[in-house]
């Protein structure tokens, strides 16, 4: 029997709440640092006021949210995750800093936002979709907090497709991502599940699709580091 959206979503939750001691150092390690650049990009492209209203989804440990509160420091930015785990982990970044960051946290599940309709100028999500059973449901409720216009970013590693580099990208991400996660962290499962979940996703026209088949407009993609992630943006 296949799993239901609420099971899946229990068993996503324990395995993200479990490494979060190991969750960032091992996203800077296994990406060679490129991570970070790549949540820079996301937010960069965003084409907004100086004090928009933003939500970032499936906000973990915080680094969108973060960059999000530094680039609009007069805007409302919003994170939500649900797991508390994750963004307590992220909340110990903002109490090291010496300014007040203008930053809310809310435990939530993505599929059932506590926000009313047309909200939001933009909602953020890095590497959250991919864990998502339903995207179509997800992307829905998204629509339904954004305001008329308002922009939807999303950062996400597709499956490699063709030529010689993600040959060598293929390599990495099937033997020697899982096999550095065993090494690094005690939650060597994670890493399977990230080169496994990655693998299952469609590939950056078929979820361009998707985007416009739930009603998004204007949808642009654009490759990182040689089609490893890619940036998929698109307007209510
Ligand atoms: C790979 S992490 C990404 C975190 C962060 N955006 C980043 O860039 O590092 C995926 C996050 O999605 C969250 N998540 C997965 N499914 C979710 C759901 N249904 N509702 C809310 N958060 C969810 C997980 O708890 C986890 O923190």
């Amino acid at each position: 029997m296949s799993e239901s959206r609420a099971e899946w979503g229990k068993r996503i939750e324990c395995m993200f709440s479990g490494i979060v001691p190991w969750y960032d150092r091992l996203n800077r390690i296994l990406s060679l640092r490129r991570d970070v650049g790549w949540r820079r990009a996301l937010v960069q492209g965003l084409a907004l006021s100086a004090s928009p209203g933003v939500l970032d989804l499936a906000a973990g440990t915080l680094d969108v949210a973060l960059e999000l509160a530094g680039r609009f420091p007069h805007g409302r930015i919003v994170a939500v995750d649900f797991s508390l785990a994750m963004l307590r982990q992220g909340q110990a970044k903002i109490t090291d800093r010496p300014q007040p960051v203008p930053l809310s946290l809310i435990a939530a599940d993505a599929y059932a936002l506590p926000f009313p309709d047309n909200q939001f100028d933009a909602v953020t999500m890095a590497f959250g979709i991919r864990n998502l059973l339903d995207r179509a449901a997800a992307l829905m409720e998204i629509q339904r907090v954004l305001a008329p216009g308002g922009q939807l970013a999303i950062l996400e590693f597709v499956p490699p497709q063709t030529g010689y580099f993600l040959l060598v990208y293929r390599f990495y991400l099937y033997h020697l991502l899982p096999w550095l996660g065993r090494l690094l962290s005690p939650r060597g499962f994670a890493y399977r599940y990230l080169a496994e979940s990655i693998g299952a996703f469609p590939s950056a026209s078929e979820f361009s699709r998707e985007l416009q088949d739930t009603g998004f407009e204007q949808v642009r993609i654009q490759a990182l580091t040689g089609g490893v992630a890619y940036l998929f943006y698109g307007r209510k």
